[in-house]
C-alpha cells in the first residue's frame, strides 16, 4: 500500500562508488563570499567590505553570536581574489599579505577556534575567473598546501580553463590529490557548469565520484529573475540530476541571496524553501553584519532547516505545473514522509486548489496530516483520495508543507 518505500530504496542505491571522505552527508551550510563582495580588493576605498581576512572574522562572529552556528551554518568560504598576485619562491600560492596579514593559517586557527570550518577558493587552469594565480600546473601543491593550512573545504572553478573538455582529467586529479593529503577537505567542483556551457555530455557518475557538491549552472546573482531561472533550469534537467543526489553528492543552484538588495520577504522564503527542497547547499552570500531580524529568521528557521539537511538527502521533483504555480515535492528519510512546497513564480496572490493525491506523495489511500511550515497551520486529517488541498499563495512566494500519513 505505501509505494513510497520502493522509491526510497531506489533513490538510496546509487553511487555505490560515490566520494567517500566522510563529508556533505547532508546538504553544507555555511556562508561564501562571491555573490555580495565580489573582487573588491581596495582595502584603502572600502575597509568594511573588501576581500580581506577581516570579512571573515566578523562573518564567523555574526555566525557564532547571532544563532547560525548553532541552526547548522558551519563553513565560512573565501571565493575569488584572496591570493597574492603571483606565487612564492617554491611555487606556493599565498594570501595578499596587506589583507590577509595573518595568513590563511592564521585566519583558520581563528575560524577553528570558533567551531567553524574555512573554505578556500582556486581555479583549473592558469588563473581564476578574476586573474589570479590558480591550480591548473599546481594541482598537488596546492591540494598539499591547502591542507597544511588547515583548509575544510574547496571550491575550483575553472572560466580561463578554456579547453573544457580537459575537466573531466582535471578535477579528478585534484580528488585525488585532496584524498592524498590524509585531510577531509570538502570538494566543490564547478566542472559540470563549464561542461554545459560548451555543450560537452556531463557524465554525472564520475562527478560524484570526484566531487561532494557541484554547480550545474550559471553564477547566481543579486535577482528574483535569477532565483527564477535557476529553479526553471533545474526542473527541466530533474530527471539527470534528482539520481545523482544523495548523502555525499549534492547538485548546487548556487548560493542564498536571502537578506540582500533585491529579494522581498516574500521571495527570500521562496529561495529559501525551494534550495530546502533541492538538497541544495545552504551557502548563504550576504552581509550577516547588517542583515534585518524578517531576513535573518528566514535563514534561522529550524523546519525548514530540518526539510533542506533531511537524512536521505533526496532532491525533490517538480511534479506539477499550473500556469506559473509550481508544486515540488521531496520524500523525507521518515518512511511516508515528504515536504512540498506550492510555488507562485507569478505577480498576483493565487488560491490553489490541488487534489491532495495530486501533491507527489505516493501513498495509495489513507488519511494525511499536512502543515504549513511557514504560516504554521494544521490540516490534520485529509482523505489521500478525496479530499482537495486549497490555500493562497502569496505572489512571488511559497507555501512549505510537511506532509505525513495519520496512523
Ligand atoms: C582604491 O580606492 C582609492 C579611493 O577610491 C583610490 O584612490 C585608489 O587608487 C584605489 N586603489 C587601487 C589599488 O585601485
Ligand atoms: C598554463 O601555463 C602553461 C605553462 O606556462 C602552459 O603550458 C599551459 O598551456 C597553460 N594552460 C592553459 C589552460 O592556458
Ligand atoms: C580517501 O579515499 C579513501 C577511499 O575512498 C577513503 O576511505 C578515505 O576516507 C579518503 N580520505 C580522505 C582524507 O578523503
Ligand atoms: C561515466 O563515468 C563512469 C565512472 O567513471 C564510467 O564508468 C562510464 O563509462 C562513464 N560514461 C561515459 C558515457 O563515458
Ligand atoms: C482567496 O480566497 C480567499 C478566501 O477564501 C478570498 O478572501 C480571497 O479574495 C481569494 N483571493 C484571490 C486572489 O482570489
Amino acid at each position: 500500500m505505501w509505494a513510497s518505500a520502493v522509491l526510497l530504496v531506489l533513490l538510496g542505491s546509487f553511487g555505490a562508488n560515490a566520494l567517500d571522505n566522510g563529508l556533505a552527508r547532508t546538504p553544507p551550510m555555511g556562508w561564501l563570499a562571491w555573490e555580495r563582495f565580489r573582487c573588491n580588493v581596495n582595502c584603502t576605498a572600502d575597509p568594511k567590505n573588501c576581500v580581506s581576512e577581516k570579512l571573515f572574522m566578523e562573518m564567523a562572529d555574526r555566525l557564532v553570536e547571532d544563532g547560525y552556528k548553532d541552526a547548522g551554518y558551519e563553513y565560512v568560504n573565501i571565493d575569488d581574489c584572496w591570493m597574492a598576485k603571483q606565487r612564492d619562491a617554491n611555487n606556493k600560492l599565498y594570501a595578499d599579505p596587506e589583507r590577509f596579514p595573518s595568513g590563511i593559517k592564521g585566519l583558520a586557527d581563528y575560524i577553528h577556534s570558533k567551531g567553524l570550518k574555512l573554505g578556500i577558493y582556486t581555479a583549473y587552469g592558469n588563473f581564476t575567473c578574476q586573474g589570479y594565480p590558480a591550480s591548473g600546473m599546481h594541482l598537488e601543491l596546492d591540494a598539499q598546501t591547502f591542507a597544511e593550512w588547515g583548509v575544510d573545504m574547496l571550491k575550483m572553478d575553472g572560466c580561463k580553463q578554456m579547453d573544457r573538455h580537459t575537466m573531466k582529467k582535471g578535477y579528478p586529479q585534484m580528488t585525488k590529490y585532496l584524498n592524498a593529503t590524509g585531510r577531509p577537505i570538502l570538494f566543490s567542483c564547478s566542472w559540470p557548469d563549464y561542461e554545459r556551457g560548451a555543450g560537452i555530455p556531463i557524465n554525472y557518475t564520475l562527478v560524484a565520484e570526484n566531487c561532494n557538491i557541484w554547480r550545474n549552472y550559471v553564477d547566481i546573482q543579486d535577482s528574483w529573475q535569477s532565483v527564477l531561472s535557476i529553479i526553471d533550469y533545474y526542473a527541466k534537467e530533474q530527471d539527470t540530476l534528482v539520481p545523482v543526489a544523495g548523502p555525499g553528492n549534492f547538485n548546487d543552484p548556487d548560493m542564498l541571496i536571502i537578506g540582500d538588495f533585491s529579494l522581498s520577504v516574500e521571495q527570500a522564503k521562496a529561495q529559501m524553501a525551494m534550495w530546502a527542497i533541492l538538497a541544495a547547499p545552504l551557502l548563504m552570500s550576504n552581509d550577516l553584519r547588517t542583515i534585518t531580524p524578517e531576513y535573518r529568521d528566514i535563514l534561522l528557521n529550524k523546519d525548514v532547516i530540518a526539510i533542506s539537511q533531511d537524512n536521505a538527502g533526496i532532491m525533490g521533483k517538480r511534479v506539477l505545473q499550473k500556469g506559473k504555480i509550481q508544486v515540488w515535492t521531496k520524500p523525507l528519510a521518515a518512511v511516508f514522509q515528504y515536504a512540498t512546497t506550492i510555488f507562485n513564480g507569478g505577480n498576483a496572490p493565487t488560491n490553489v486548489s490541488i487534489p491532495v493525491r495530486d501533491l507527489g506523495t505516493n501513498y495509495d489511500t489513507g488519511t494525511i496530516h499536512i502543515h504549513d511550515v511557514w504560516r504554521q497551520i494544521e490540516y490534520p486529517n485529509l482523505n489521500y483520495l478525496y479530499d482537495v488541498f486549497s490555500t493562497t499563495v502569496n505572489s512571488n512566494g511559497v507555501v512549505l508543507l510537511h506532509i505525513f500519513p495519520v496512523v
